[in-house]
């Protein structure tokens, strides 16, 4: 194909070698003139492994060349993939002035294109930027429509600096967010023979994607060096202890834990939280991180109970109120704390779950029950459907196929709410909100 890589700081110079390197024929747009000429030269403006190599023989060959003018390269090519910088302002918002200059350069120069052109974001931008920011100023520049006149895909990159180029050919994933599943296709047909899963997505999850990414691995960073402080006062080995960690793919490196949904509880994950935060403070050892989760774990109740607020209504049935479905355990279940904070505003409530009921009947959990909630036992029904005859709110708070008839036979007037956010549930005709988006 024909590209024009707009942007040849790290992003654009090692795409710009690996596509001409590919076979495509590939300009190199940037508006710093030294950095053209470099590359013209055949030279890196950027210092990173086997790129130097990649780009002369790409000069060399013809398949590489880079210019100055923003129209010639859009004339030239069917796709133009954009890199420039997004850089942080001071307050963390992003500068978009180099987005808006390239889609004022890339826009006018379609003016007088009549082949289609799909304009390919490969820079980080925040969720929304494409539609609110983008497309306006594509369109603007342009006088044609985003779709009809010509196509938009956020494509972001993953590559890391230092081995940016082994990255290339070793994609953790491709990730291509479009609304015309043509542009998407002819997208993905620059990444043919490459290895890793290529995801199709929307538009707005594919910006929201990378954001995500380098959050996690900063956490991940930030996560191993407060354990590697808390081994050190402990007289530990941390890599020992990350080690062993990382050997567990079932649960430590693995999709478990990470659904958005709601608040952790039980047993043991805020017990062992607070004893090992305890042990940091008692000797003196500063872990903001391991901190501050406690914290954000009470601000997803508070949160799950201003939502079941906001919404007016005073009869809720509750299905599910252990931490988690499957058990009766209701040692600091968060759904629990939500139940009794919805007491103290008054609601009219009715519970159910059936482990708890079975273990309330077989006496298992019973003195936990009336010692520790004795006003919850009250408001325990026996089975789901009883719960929700004449409830207006349905608060999920566990998964459980048990609830499913119940939930089957709800009328357009009632609403789920639903904690877990899993999605988890039959055909229904009651609203259904996720507390989670
Ligand atoms: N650096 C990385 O490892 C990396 C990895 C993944 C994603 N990203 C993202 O990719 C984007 C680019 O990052 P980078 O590190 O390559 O940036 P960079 O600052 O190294 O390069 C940006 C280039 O864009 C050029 N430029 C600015 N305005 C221009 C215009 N109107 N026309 C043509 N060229 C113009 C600049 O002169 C510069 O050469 C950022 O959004 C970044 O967050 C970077």
């Amino acid at each position: 194909m024909n590209l024009s890589i707009f942007g040849l700081g790290y992003v654009g110079t090692v795409i710009a070698g690996c596509f001409a390197k590919a076979g495509h024929r590939v300009i190199g747009v940037d508006s710093e003139p030294s950095k053209v000429s470099l590359i013209n030269s055949g030279q890196s403006p950027i210092i990173e492994a086997e790129i130097g190599d990649i780009l002369r023989d790409a000069i060399a060959d013809g398949s590489l060349r880079a210019t100055g003018d923003a129209a010639e390269a859009v004339a030239a090519s069917e796709l133009s993939l954009l890199c420039v910088g997004t850089p942080s302002q001071p307050g963390g918002e992003l500068d978009l002035t180099y987005i808006r200059r390239v889609c004022a350069d890339i826009g006018a120069a379609l003016r007088g294109k009549s082949a289609r052109h799909v304009v390919v974001v490969r820079s980080t931008v925040l969720p929304g930027t494409i539609e609110n920011v983008v497309v306006p100023a594509l369109e603007a520049a342009s006088g044609k429509r985003a779709g009809a006149g010509f196509g938009v895909v956020m494509n972001p990159e993953f590559m890391r600096e230092s081995s940016a180029v082994r990255d290339f050919y070793n994609p953790p994933k491709t990730v291509i967010g479009a609304d015309s599943a043509d542009d998407a296709a002819l997208v993905a047909r620059l990444y043919e023979g490459l290895p890793g899963p290529v995801i199709h997505t929307a538009v707005k999850v594919a910006e929201m994607v990378k954001y995500c990414d380098n959050i996690f691995h900063a956490l991940k960073i930030t996560f191993g060096n407060e354990i590697g402080l808390l081994a050190k006062a402990a007289g530990v080995d941390s890599h020992e202890v990350m080690r062993i960690f990382c050997e567990d793919t079932k649960l430590n490196l693995s999709p478990a834990y990470l659904k958005p949904g709601f608040a952790y509880g039980g047993s043991c994950l805020p017990k062992d939280l607070r004893a090992m935060t305890w042990f940091a403070r008692s000797r003196d050892v500063t872990v903001p991180v391991l901190n501050a989760i406690g914290h954000s774990n009470t601000h997803q109740i508070e949160n799950a109970i201003r939502t079941i607020l906001a919404a007016g209504r005073k009869r809720i049935a509750v299905l599910g109120f252990a931490f988690k479905g499957g058990t009766d355990d209701l040692r600091e279940s968060p759904v629990v704390t939500v139940i009794e904070a919805l007491l103290g505003k008054g609601c009219e409530l009715r519970l159910f779950d059936p482990s708890v009921n079975t273990a309330r009947l077989v006496g298992a959990n019973r003195r936990y029950i009336e010692q520790h909630i004795p006003h919850l036992a009250k408001l325990m029904v026996a089975s789901a459907g009883e719960a929700v005859a004449d409830a207006e709110i349905i608060l999920l708070g566990n998964i459980n196929t048990a609830y499913h008839p119940a939930l089957k036979s709800l009328t357009p007037a009632q609403r789920i709410i639903d904690l877990t956010s899993s999605g988890h549930h039959p055909d229904t005709s009651a609203a259904y909100e996720r507390l989670a988006g």
